[in-house]
């Protein structure tokens, strides 16, 4: 497993994914993603896409705008309740999240806990400030979490920049579902930013000010049943009923999680998890794990998230929610319209399954899963195991000296691969140098044109993990890369 502080050195370094306005001593909680971290990022969210959106026949796309109107917030309850406890140091005035606090000192959950708990384990267990070691601590109190802003020329017109994209999908959803000719069940999906005020933010894009989601809402009437397709997949399950008796995971399968959940909830665990094994996750290093009563949201009966391993233990990647009608009846309360839509012969408020991916979080558990230094080798070669559908280069092309009518060669075969291919030409450097700056970022092939090239038509492919090196035909490039996405 690679150490944190590596793997962000590497991602700083290449430029993938650094602090933003670092001239300016950066800004902490918001980062930059460079030319491979944005590609391989766009290539993360268009798999995504094309999975639940074009793939399914009941799920559709749209974009709602990021400074919502106020009243949205009212009604999802963020108003009154997104906020985390913030516990003040007296002598040093360093401001620290509580349950984080907790968490980090003695070693178990406490998110979602009351404040008075809070303030009483803190008390109790007389912890210090992180930064200073003072036993002076103000008693905890509660920090929002939204980020708000003034909007037009009007003062105190006070509007809220999204801290999920799920809401647009609740006030958008009418339309959608009409202009759709939607019926049950029906899926609305959406990719953007969004913002939350976080007291600490910390481990690198893992927790951020401002951040990406992948989210579904995928709108069923509960009492229709599921067919589902059983799935003897194993997969490490971590219950809440575990988790009350302090057990830890154990490998169950998928299609036995209905002992424990909904069918609807089972039929979306399986389809998360068809997808991360598509793009490429180690099924070692993720586990599900079902929220306590404890920390359930106020708007869930029952969530499931996907946790992933990482360098700083194992943490939520993924959330998946079952948020009943909480959100259509709430909307309806506030705004006065008829939500209900027909199904069969009845109007109902549909419930909801939410599966809610953060794309930074799911980068950074793709990029610690895909590490690997090949120990074996002189250099320690560095190699990123990145599957080739989101790896930021897909095919390196290399003339093997950069005259007699290799460069120009070279040159066309790269510039037909970029048409179909996120290609990259090198002509600098020895070959073996430039096969290894490709392994560090996860290139999964590299091409050498060389003399015989211009007489037979052939180049010599490189695949990254194994190195094998083969002859192939040039109009044979695209169909082996493709085979192996
Ligand atoms: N609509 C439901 C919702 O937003 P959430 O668990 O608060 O649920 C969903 O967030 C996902 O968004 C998380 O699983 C995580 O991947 C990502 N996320 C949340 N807060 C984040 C932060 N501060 N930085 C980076 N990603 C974050």
């Amino acid at each position: 497993m690679v150490k944190l502080s590596e793997l962000q050195k590497f991602l700083v370094d290449k430029a993938i994914i650094f602090p933003t306005a670092e001239m300016y001593g950066s800004f902490a909680g918001f980062f930059d993603y460079g030319p491979l971290g944005v590609e391989m990022k766009r290539a993360v969210k268009n798999e995504w896409w094309n999975h639940f959106v074009r793939g399914r026949s009941d799920t559709v796309g749209m974009d709602g705008s990021i400074i919502t109107h106020p009243k949205v917030w009212e009604a999802s309850g963020h108003v009154d309740a997104f906020h985390d406890p913030l516990v003040e140091c007296k002598k040093c005035k360093t401001r620290t999240r509580a349950d984080h606090l907790i968490e980090d000192r003695l070693k178990i959950t406490a998110e979602g806990m009351e404040l008075k708990d809070v303030a009483t384990l803190i008390r109790e267990h007389d912890l210090t400030c992180p930064k200073c070691g003072s036993h002076d601590l103000i008693d905890p109190r509660y920090f929002e979490l939204m980020f708000s802003t003034e909007v037009g020329a009007v003062e105190g017109n006070i509007a809220y920049l999204r801290p999920e994209t799920a809401q647009l999908i609740f006030v958008d959803f009418p339309r959608i579902y009409k202009a759709s000719r939607g019926s049950l069940p029906f899926g609305i999906a959406q990719i953007g930013k969004a913002f939350r005020n976080e007291i600490s933010p910390r481990n690198f894009v893992f927790r951020a000010r401002e951040f990406e989601q992948m989210e579904i809402e995928y709108f069923f009437n509960p009492e229709t049943r599921i067919e589902l397709k059983p799935n003897d997949t194993k997969v490490n399950v971590l219950t809440r009923d575990a988790q009350d008796k302090g057990e830890s995971h154990t490998p169950l399968k998928i299609s036995s999680l209905v002992n424990f959940t909904s069918e609807w909830h089972v039929y979306w665990i399986s389809e998360v998890w068809n997808f991360l094994m598509k793009i490429g996750l180690r099924p070692e290093n993720l586990r599900l794990r079902q929220h306590t009563k404890e920390e359930l949201s106020h708007y869930a009966q029952d969530t499931w998230d996907v946790d992933y391993l990482f360098p700083f233990g194992w943490k939520e990647m993924i959330g998946m929610a079952n948020r009943s009608d909480f959100d259509l009846k709430q909307h309806a309360k506030h705004s006065g319209d008829e939500l209900k839509v027909l199904d069969g012969d009845k109007k109902i408020y549909p419930w909801v399954m939410e599966p809610s991916f953060g794309v930074d979080r799911l980068i950074m558990a793709l990029l610690s899963d895909a590490w690997y230094i090949d120990k074996d080798s002189k250099d320690k070669r560095q190699v990123l195991r990145l599957n080739p559908k989101i790896a930021p280069i897909q095919i390196g092309v290399f003339p093997l000296v950069n005259k007699e009518g290799m460069d120009t060669a070279a040159w066309e075969i790269y510039l037909e691969l970029s048409k179909h291919f996120r290609a990259f030409y090198d002509s600098k450097g020895s070959i073996g140098r430039r096969y290894r700056r490709q392994d560090s970022i996860g290139t999964p092939y590299c091409i050498t044109i060389d003399g015989d090239t211009l007489k037979d038509k052939t180049v010599t492919l490189r695949e990254r993990d194994s190195m094998d090196q083969k002859r192939i035909k040039i109009r044979s490039i695209g169909t082996k890369i493709s085979e192996s996405f």
